[in-house]
């Protein structure tokens, strides 16, 4: 009778056996201090790295959330082509409404009074011209600026151009004016609310913490120091928090990102939740290969001049400013906690294997070792019925 790769005399016999492993104590110092390492290096993993740092005890979710903005200032131009003008927010927040970001006008070029007539083409390749046989009727492409009409005229004094029916007059391919025409934006402000939930543990809140009053919100603005509470972001705080100058920035616009992070530990009090701002510039300001810089827009205002339609066309620079919401909460659960305990026994059971290895591989008296750790047995035939007790397995009785 045969079970458990042991042999009994009947199934009783083996149903009440109870086996445990004989145990070889190693009485030596240099093994007996590498199995203590070895252990006390799986402890502080188990609990410094995987409970303490990394909270193997909790269950996490991430967070998910929703983000509203208002801009906020006035801005005052005065330029030829505009005369004295106020910019107020429903001028320079284009769309009025975004998903997650908004953008502030911060610079234009105004083509102003455009009507739907004949003009020349900017010079360039395929509209420099000597004579109407360079240019084809009806022709037009994606780099023009409306359709050829097959006349070549005058565009300045020196140059000819085929003539176009478009928006006349063009526009100018001129750089954007250097200071922007809407400095006065880095002192726009924006409130930023924000709310965020952690589904799993049914945990919400949002970035206008409860201790802030709305007479402290109408007039605080964000400042890492004095005010990291309020969510009211002067836009050349947000540039210059990034390590960027709003004013350099404002010339050709650009994109700047406003992360903002919850990391929740839930087993604590609720109001330790609370959202950290970082700012940084996410297009590409290097200087040395900087070919297309910045973010501009187009966009114009129409109107209707004595029963003609006529257009002011904006090229517009500004800044888009995205919103990011990252974050992560941790509460106490029983299953990653088990988990981690189940990892780490087996971590501190896999101590005895290295050290076996070492005891029987690299230790002097790893052959006398080696003969007191393995009782070898001969084979005793597969006939016999006769009830062996090889001495390496101790079968103790018990009356
Ligand atoms: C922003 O506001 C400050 C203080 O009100 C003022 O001194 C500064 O000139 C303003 N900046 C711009 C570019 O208008």
């Amino acid at each position: 009778m045969c079970c458990g790769g042991r042999c009994c005399v009947s199934m009783t016999q083996c149903f009440f056996d109870y086996s445990t492993s004989k145990v070889l104590v190693i009485r030596s110092k240099s093994v007996g201090t590498l199995n203590r390492f070895c252990q006390a290096v799986v402890l502080a993993y188990i609990i410094g790295y995987v409970c303490v740092l990394k909270k193997g005890y909790q269950d996490t979710d991430t967070v998910i959330s929703s983000v509203t903005t208002k801009v906020k200032g006035i801005a005052l131009t005065n330029t030829s082509d505009l005369g004295l003008r106020i910019w107020d927010v429903a001028d320079y927040v284009i769309p009025p409404q975004e998903e997650n970001s908004f953008f502030v006008l911060t610079n234009l070029n105004i083509t102003p009074n455009q009507t739907q007539t004949r003009c020349a083409e900017n010079p360039g390749p395929g509209s420099t011209c000597t004579s109407g046989r360079d240019c084809k009727r009806g022709f037009h492409d994606s780099r023009q600026n409306g359709v050829q009409t097959g006349r070549c005229i005058q565009f300045s004094v020196t140059e000819k151009t085929c003539e176009v029916l478009a928006w006349c007059p063009l526009e100018k391919g001129n750089d954007p004016p250097d200071p922007p025409l809407l400095a006065e934006a880095m002192n726009f402000t924006v409130l930023i609310k924000n709310s965020i939930r952690y589904p799993k543990f049914n945990f919400n809140k949002r970035n206008i913490l409860p201790h802030v009053n709305s007479s402290y919100l109408s007039q605080c603005v964000f400042n890492r120091t004095t005010d990291p509470d309020c969510p009211i972001f002067r836009l050349g705080d947000i540039a210059s928090e990034a390590g960027e100058d709003f004013q350099t920035m404002a010339v050709h616009g650009g994109v700047m990102g406003v992360q903002i992070l919850w990391d929740c530990n839930l087993d604590m009090p609720e109001s330790w939740c609370m959202p950290t701002y970082t700012f940084r510039r996410l297009d590409n300001k290097d200087p040395d290969n900087n070919v297309a810089p910045g973010y501009n827009i187009r966009f114009a205002k129409y109107y209707k001049n004595g029963g003609k339609e006529s257009r002011n066309l904006v090229k517009g620079y500004g800044i888009r400013f995205e919103i990011m919401v990252f974050g992560k909460a941790g509460k106490f659960n029983i299953v990653p906690t088990l988990l981690n305990i189940g990892a780490g026994l087996a971590l501190l059971g896999l101590v005895n294997v290295v050290c076996d290895w070492i005891v029987l591989t690299f230790m002097r008296n790893r052959q006398q070792y080696s003969q007191e750790k393995y009782a070898y047995v001969g084979d005793f035939g597969l006939l016999s019925n006769e009830v062996t007790e090889p001495s390496g397995t101790g079968f103790v009785e018990d009356d």
